[in-house]
């Protein structure tokens, strides 16, 4: 049979050197915190290797391990997504939404104040991540909540906010106080940058 992925190797993007100044979230963090995505960027190479030499006519017969490749490579390749919006939307200087993305959270959740309200709520009952995503189906934004990489992004929805929750990206830094690191994510926000996908992306407002 033939293969089940074609197989070709990817490359961690690089880490920008805005990201070791920002404030409140430590250059120690955000080292530590690339290395992990460099391991995503690893394991999607490893696991798609391995799939490529999967006779798939036999594939659950044959290996007891296919499921779980299978259900990791949802892991791998949603850990290098959200992690590169996640590092290239900061650097910022956080404060209010402007421009494109004003006027959608504006539409969407009435007010700024709104809006990162709920995505703070989202990313403290989240158990990895919250994002703000903006659905093509629904024709607007929500704060959806992910308990992993690979939970629980919906089809059809573009991120445009990525809130890494996990312990990895606050404990250094704040201890048990994920609320605090919270504000600090929302204080280096780039929203040229998010303003640039919202462009990108032809998002309606
Ligand atoms: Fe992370």
């Amino acid at each position: 049979m033939a293969v089940a992925h074609k197989f070709e190797e990817v490359s961690a993007r690089e880490l920008r050197p805005a990201l070791l100044e920002l404030e409140g979230i430590s250059r120690q963090t955000v080292e530590a915190h690339y290395k992990l995505y460099e391991g995503y960027v690893a394991k999607r190479n490893e696991i798609l290797g391995r799939l490529a030499d999967v006779d798939v006519g036999k594939a659950n017969q044959v290996y007891s391990d296919f499921r779980a490749l299978k259900v990791e490579l949802t892991f791998a390749i949603g850990g290098i997504k959200n992690h590169e919006l996640y590092f290239e939307h900061l650097g910022g200087v956080g404060g209010d939404p402007k421009g494109a993305f004003a006027e959608l959270v504006a539409r969407d959740f009435g007010s700024a104040e709104s809006w990162r309200a709920d995505l703070k709520a989202t990313g403290l009952a989240g158990r990895g991540w919250a994002w703000t995503a903006y659905d093509w189906d629904e024709r607007r934004l929500f704060n959806y909540i992910g308990d992993a990489q690979n939970t629980f992004p919906v089809w059809n929805a573009t991120p445009l906010v990525a809130l890494d929750v996990y312990e990895h990206a606050y404990f250094v830094d704040f201890g048990t106080d994920r609320g605090s690191y919270i504000d600090a994510f929302f204080d280096n926000l780039d929203y040229g940058v998010v303003n640039g996908w919202v462009e990108a992306y032809a998002i309606p407002r």
